[in-house]
């Protein structure tokens, strides 16, 4: 493969990513996130410029799947059941499925389809191990799985960076890839990480919601902006403060129309130029 690819195909392509995002209320950014650790990580490990291309994408892509899982099960406020959970570990065959067709299908496949499996073969959907999983989705996987534990979730709020590297540690070669945990602790040692924790966007910190969690998604609001949280309809004042907003409640309720989600396109056009 060369980067000469068709620019708005691949506009296409992570415009289908972008549709996940929207539905869900509590990943504001993961998308992102896992793209730019996955792409921090290739560039850590020395791959080429082909190598830490297919990483950005497959990082921000992984969860495309997550698409075909129904909401209750999305965005649960309780620990899944064993029915949900096998619901949701369907994810990466429905993301396999939906992209299959897609005529920049390879750029991502190995990613979306693999990136739960596990070096010790216990991992999902087809129980790879080792090296039989590809290299793209044991980055993911790792990227993906130190985000999941810094980020508020719908059952739990976030963990700090060290209680997450630590458990990284623990599942060193079983797991996780043993030699890309070691180059992703690397890079937490080095402060490379510290842009990207907690953050929507370059330089944009996140906020939750105060009363139930989840990420407000305040890309492109300005100062003094109304904002309402998707999840439990709060409304909130935001105000400029430390490169994100601190949230001050209105004690009303939002609209229909303030709680539509807002495509953020920006993560989009940092992957595009990525490729010139
Ligand atoms: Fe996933």
């Amino acid at each position: 493969m060369t980067l000469d690819i068709d620019r708005q195909l691949l506009a296409s392509l992570m415009i289908m990513g972008s549709v996940v995002e929207a539905r869900d209320a509590y990943t504001g950014g993961h998308m992102w996130r896992v793209g730019q650790y996955s792409r921090m990580l290739a560039e850590e490990i020395g791959l080429d410029r082909e190598g830490v291309f297919r990483a950005a994408i497959g990082g921000f892509l992984h969860d495309l799947g997550k698409i075909g899982i129904p909401d209750v099960i999305l965005n649960g406020r309780h620990r899944l059941s064993q029915l949900q959970t096998a619901v949701m570990h369907t994810h990466p065959g429905i993301g396999r499925t939906v992209l299959a067709e897609h005529p920049l299908a390879p750029l991502a496949l190995e990613a979306v389809a693999h990136h739960h499996e596990r070096p010790d073969g216990t991992g999902y959907p087809d129980g790879l191990a080792g090296d039989a999983i590809p290299l793209v989705a044991r980055i993911v996987g790792v990227c993906d799985a130190f985000d999941a534990m810094t980020s508020t979730r719908s059952y739990r709020s976030a963990m700090s960076t060290e209680r997450a590297c630590s458990i990284l540690e623990d599942g060193r070669g079983s797991q996780f890839d043993a030699a890309l945990v070691d180059s992703f602790l690397a890079m937490g040692q080095a402060g490379k990480l510290l842009p990207i924790i907690g953050h929507g966007h370059h330089g944009h910190r996140l906020a939750s919601c105060p009363r139930c969690g989840p990420v407000i998604a305040t890309h492109g609001k300005a100062d003094g902006a109304l904002h309402v949280c998707r999840a439990c309809g709060d409304e909130y004042r935001l105000h400029r403060k430390d490169g994100g907003f601190e949230l001050e409640a209105t004690g009303r309720q939002g609209g229909a129309e303030q709680m539509r989600p807002e495509p953020d396109m920006a993560p989009i056009q940092e992957l595009l130029r990525l490729m010139s």
